[in-house]
């Protein structure tokens, strides 16, 4: 479901103000992001998210990153490879530019005061603003099942992700600009009902275009349709070599008619900086093999610095979990703190 034209116009112009704010004088904020580790990151998380994060963090901003793993169960029965998801996150991030000595990595289920913000956040939302929550619906219309009762307090969980460090600035797609509307009025209903604890956080809209799965479908792992970061060459190439096209031999930029070779040429387009229009003049007719050896290199000279750096950090075999147990402490610190402050602020230590 879209956000009415109207919010997201006005979320646009506020989230170009506070780019402004934040350029001038960063020590102001808290970045709070993250991932559901459901599968290797690809490259529609990098140029999405990793990327934005990685920018505001070198600016000087003060970077959490979540591995929300509770909200892997959200709409599926297992964690699957929860474990390899998580870990080679990690690496992703590092070999982006995430460092792990200015910035918090954790995971959710290792953050039990965090978990239990819940309980309180759930006492100020109805069922009924759930329901309506448009991620929540369309996640839910995503997953073709039953909607189990995580995913419809998603939102809530989010806000504690958010509000348990203070959290004041999520950079998200438009998709996720609800999710922050209700982490918004959670922390204005908390602060109206017993005190003033929470910030209420703003959203950053992140204004990389959605990059589309190599067959035209949204990215996602399991449309096989993903170049994950961490493949080397040559699964890019047979990745790619894959990817379903025509056999009409001039290569034209519609990704309506020709979505393989449009998704092609705005994988290209964003690794090489250079406009699709120009790419498919470039090719002319000689053909999508020619495409796809031209997407191809694309994709892996973009690539192959952050494979390299990956690839010499996960010779080490502490890393992740030294780097883990650091950002699970202090967020566990935080925590504690800000349940301290919540059960101060309704009167309950006894
Ligand atoms: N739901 C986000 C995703 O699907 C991950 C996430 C969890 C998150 N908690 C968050 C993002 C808090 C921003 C803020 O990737």
């Amino acid at each position: 479901m879209t956000i009415p034209s109207d919010s997201f116009t006005a979320a646009a112009e506020r989230s170009t103000a506070l780019a402004a704010d934040i350029a001038a004088d960063p020590s102001g904020y808290r970045v709070l992001t993250g991932e559901r580790p459901t599968g290797a990151l690809h490259l529609g998380h990098y140029f999405g998210t990793i990327a934005e994060r990685v920018r505001l963090h070198a600016l000087g901003v003060d970077t959490f990153v979540i591995l929300a793993d509770y909200q892997v169960i959200t709409d599926r029965d297992g964690l699957g490879a929860v474990r390899d998801n998580v870990h080679g996150a990690v690496l992703d991030y590092l070999a982006a530019g995430i460092d792990p000595a200015r910035a918090t990595i954790f995971t959710h289920s290792a953050v039990p005061a965090l978990n239990q913000l819940m309980l309180p956040f759930l006492s100020l939302v109805t069922e009924a603003e759930l329901h309506r929550n448009p991620t929540v619906k369309s996640e839910h219309a995503a997953a073709g099942r039953a909607l189990s009762a995580l995913l419809l307090t998603y939102p809530v969980h989010q806000a504690a992700d958010i509000l348990f460090c203070k959290g004041n600035l999520v950079p998200v797609g438009k998709d996720n600009l609800p999710h922050i509307e209700l982490t918004r009025v959670i922390a204005r209903r908390f602060n109206e009902r017993y005190g003033p604890v929470f910030p209420e956080p703003q959203a950053l809209l992140t204004t990389t275009p959605e990059v589309p799965g190599l067959d035209g479908r949204k990215m996602s792992k399991s449309y096989g349709n993903a170049i994950s970061l961490s493949m080397n060459a040559d699964e890019t190439a047979a990745l790619i070599r894959r990817t379903p096209t025509d056999s009409e031999r001039r290569i034209t930029f519609d990704p309506e008619g020709r979505p393989g070779v449009s998704a092609l040429l705005t994988t290209a387009s964003l690794c090489t900086g250079t406009d699709v229009t120009v790419l498919a003049d470039q090719i002319g007719d000689q053909g999508s093999s020619a495409l796809k050896k031209l997407t191809t290199e694309a994709v892996n000279t973009y690539l192959s610095a952050h494979r390299a750096r990956r690839a010499e950090l996960a010779r080490d075999p502490h890393l992740v979990s030294d780097i883990l147990r650091a950002g699970n402490d202090r967020a566990n610190a935080i925590a504690d703190r800000t349940l301290t402050e919540v059960r101060t602020a309704m009167g309950t230590i006894y």
